[in-house]
């Protein structure tokens, strides 16, 4: 990191809630103490089953609080809230995630995130099928709309050796989460300043005024790319055919069909150093829709297709000097070969080869798997895991292919090459 890490004398609430990845928050302390930072660790009851207090009032810059009551301070969670520059929660359980969404503050940890204008940070931890529970992943969307940075779990071994997604990050993603919610030179991490366009969603292309074509996606690979691109600093357009949640600060272009998404993202990608190309754009669309709702007293219609328009190719056309380019490739034959030669037709720096008949991966699920290829030759495989874990992946090497400087694509991919 270069210039003064934005840690430094910082006030951070350190939440640790009860699940057995409160022993990895130890380490979390201990590194955020190292950065300068003055850390206020606080444990729920649970948390204190799998770690002791004593450890974490031996790291911390105070020693450990518990409870609403008996301290001695008469209110500490508005003294701990209001003097917070930032509070991180690490590990959340769903209970934590539950109760901050509605608003609910049933102990001191709950009491302070309700009770402080710093930014959060929630850190999920948990088994997989609580992780994927329609009542987690909603109680996070509620609170990323109300700008709470979310850092997703990834995937590997779990408590009772179970595999899967929703281990704790990493603590270094955790800590580059907190950096970039701080400001500051380097904060907003390796994307601070870059434009960066996503599309998501499938296109629908209509046939009449009541039917459409269109594909299965559901826009979550494009949405988590957008929340990871904002929350690693990017200024993000997202242009998407969904109503799904973003993050604060995502500008959003609601549109439809092909020529609607072409007319959005080449507008949008002009002055943008990046552009991710996430969305499943129909290939065909009806030559002539009709105006008017077809009949089935008139017979089975003659339906004549002709192509859309293809949004990335004409990006490649018109790449500016630096501008990184990233195609996804839906295949479920011959997966790596066909992306590979989307690479060099569409004219891009990198493509996400997306199996999407692999178990678990591509279209609606919450989880995906993905090789990415870079223009000169290298590959990065990411194993199944959350699509937000996909969406920093993909970022890592658009940081890279930024890093390398405007040079031509094969010169970026070969730099990649490992
Ligand atoms: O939305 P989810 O449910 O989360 O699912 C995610 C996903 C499976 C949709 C996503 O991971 C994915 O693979 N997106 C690309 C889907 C796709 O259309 O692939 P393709 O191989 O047909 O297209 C190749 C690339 O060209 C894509 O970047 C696509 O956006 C782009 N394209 C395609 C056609 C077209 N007319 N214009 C384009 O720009």
């Amino acid at each position: 990191m270069t210039g003064a890490d934005p840690l430094a004398s910082k006030r951070v609430v350190l939440g640790v809630t009860g699940g057995i990845a409160a022993y990895k928050a130890v380490e979390l302390c201990r590194r955020l103490v190292d950065a300068g930072a003055h850390v206020s660790p606080v444990m729920t009851e649970d948390a204190t089953r799998f770690v002791g207090e004593v450890t974490f009032s031996a790291l911390a810059s105070e020693p450990v609080r518990r409870s609403l009551w008996g301290g001695p301070e008469p209110i500490p969670h508005t003294r701990l809230g209001q003097n917070a520059d930032v509070v991180v929660v690490a590990p959340a359980t769903a209970r934590f995630i539950g109760c901050y969404a509605h608003g609910i503050s049933d102990d001191l940890l709950t009491a302070t995130v309700l009770a402080t204008r710093a930014p959060v940070v929630v850190c999920p931890a948990m088994h997989t099928e609580m992780w994927e529970h329609g009542a987690v992943q909603d109680n996070l969307a509620l609170l990323r709309r109300r700008g709470v940075v979310v850092v997703p779990p990834a995937q590997g071994r779990l408590a009772g050796g179970d595999t899967g997604v929703g281990r704790l990050a990493e603590v270094d993603d955790i800590v580059r989460s907190v950096r970039a919610v701080l400001g500051g030179p380097d904060a907003a991490g390796d994307l601070s300043g870059v434009k960066v366009v996503v599309s998501a969603g499938g296109t629908r292309e209509p046939i009449d005024p009541v039917r459409f074509i269109t594909n299965r996606s559901s826009g979550k690979q494009g949405h988590a790319l957008a929340d990871a691109a904002a929350r690693r600093g990017a200024r993000v357009v997202l242009v998407t055919t969904t109503e799904r949640p973003v993050a604060a600060g995502v500008d959003v272009v609601r549109v439809d069909t092909a020529a609607e998404m072409e007319q959005a993202v080449l507008s949008a990608a002009a002055d943008a150093g990046v552009v991710v190309m996430a969305a499943a754009v129909a290939d065909f669309r009806a030559k002539a829709p009709a105006t008017s709702k077809l009949s089935k007293a008139d017979g089975v219609p003659d339906l004549v297709l002709e192509p859309t328009p293809d949004i990335l190719a004409e990006l490649g056309r018109r790449r500016r000097p630096g501008q990184v380019l990233v195609g996804f490739a839906a295949e479920t034959d011959e997966v790596e070969d066909r992306a590979r030669a989307k690479l060099g037709a569409k004219g891009v720096d990198l493509v996400v080869a997306n199996d999407v008949a692999a178990p678990g991966a591509g279209f609606d699920h919450d989880t995906n798997a993905v090789t990415i290829l870079g223009a000169g030759g290298g590959s990065t495989r990411v194993g199944l895991t959350s699509k937000e874990a996909v969406a920093d992946a993909v970022l890592d090497a658009v940081a890279e292919c930024l890093s390398a400087g405007p040079e031509g694509p094969d010169e970026r991919g070969a730099r990649r090459a490992r």
